[in-house]
């Protein structure tokens, strides 16, 4: 996609951090906005704002609120956005959270809730619109992770998830290339969002020091990045120098990410036992 001007474009979990920054990028730039997120109150705000940012006041602007974990609800809400605000061009999939904990810690609850959002939900939301979606063409982004090609330490949940997006959405990309639909994966660093803040109260030492060693970025700039490798035709779009280093890296040389890795866990671990000893 090249052009947003009078596009229509759903965002699940638009309301919030990165979602909501692409959001009031594409207003700017033209296009109909419908986000999507479970919290009325937040969906009412964030709209507000996005609208704020609009190009002309021809635009639409628009909230559902919907559970991307819950199926049918993701049914009922989808197929009134399209008869109310009309098909999408382009599906942009960001709803997400994590809750990082060592593997130990981590409840089937916890594994089941993070596969049922993270996942299934990108699941829930484009096979619900694509019948619609594949009679005009469009773009579908889904959003990943730098936890998406690389396993971090505390996010084997999360992870587990976000490597999945990238393997759904490569092999989508290929099925849907006859539809003139084309696919994206957004793989942002850590960014700074309220969700983010949500996982640094749960997040084990050793992942706080590994993502430590890289920059944390705004959401502002991840949406302009985003934006930008969607206009440029990119799949796998990674905003930041940081992150596209960690991408080679891990691709070129995975054995100096395991080292660099354990060396920093090594570090953290030691430190824990000796202020365990001296206590
Ligand atoms: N921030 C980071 O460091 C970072 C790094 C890499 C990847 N990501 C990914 O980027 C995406 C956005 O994260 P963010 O940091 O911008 O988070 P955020 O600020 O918490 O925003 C998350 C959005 O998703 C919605 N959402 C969450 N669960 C939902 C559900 N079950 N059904 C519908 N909507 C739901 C939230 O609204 P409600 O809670 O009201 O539903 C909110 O609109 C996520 O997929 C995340 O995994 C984030």
């Amino acid at each position: 996609m090249k052009d947003f001007n009078k596009k229509i474009i759903f965002i699940v979990g638009g309301s919030s951090g990165i979602g909501l920054s692409t959001a009031k990028l594409l207003a700017k730039k033209g296009a109909h906005i419908i986000i999507f997120a479970r919290d009325k109150n937040r969906l009412k705000i964030a709209i507000t704002e996005i609208k704020d940012q609009r190009l002309s006041d021809s635009q639409l602007f628009g909230f559902m609120s919907l559970d991307v974990s819950v199926r049918k609800k993701v049914e009922t809400i989808m197929k009134k956005a399209v008869s109310d605000f009309g098909t999408p061009d382009m599906l942009i999939n960001c709803a997400g959270r994590s809750y990082p904990r060592h593997f130990e810690d981590i409840t089937f609850d916890q594994f089941d809730e993070t596969m049922k959002i993270n996942l299934y939900g990108i699941w829930n939301t484009i096979s619900v619109l694509l019948p619609y979606m594949k009679q005009k063409g469009g773009h579908i982004s889904n959003v990943s992770s730098i936890a998406g090609f690389i396993g971090v330490f505390g996010f084997t949940d999360y992870s587990a998830s976000k490597f999945a997006i990238i393997g759904f959405s490569e092999a989508l990309k290929s099925e849907l290339k006859k539809y003139n639909i084309t696919v994206s994966v957004l793989c942002p660093p850590d960014t700074n969002t309220p969700a983010f803040e949500v996982e640094n109260r749960t997040k084990p030492e050793e992942t706080k020091a590994i993502s430590a060693s890289a920059k944390l970025m705004q959401p502002d700039d991840v949406a302009a990045a985003f934006v930008h490798g969607v206009m440029k035709g990119k799949f796998i779009i990674i905003p930041g120098v940081d992150g596209k280093f960690t991408y080679v890296m891990k691709r070129c040389f995975p054995k100096i990410v395991e080292f660099v890795m354990d060396m920093i866990i090594k570090k953290v671990q030691q430190k824990d036992k000796e202020e365990g000893s001296r206590t």
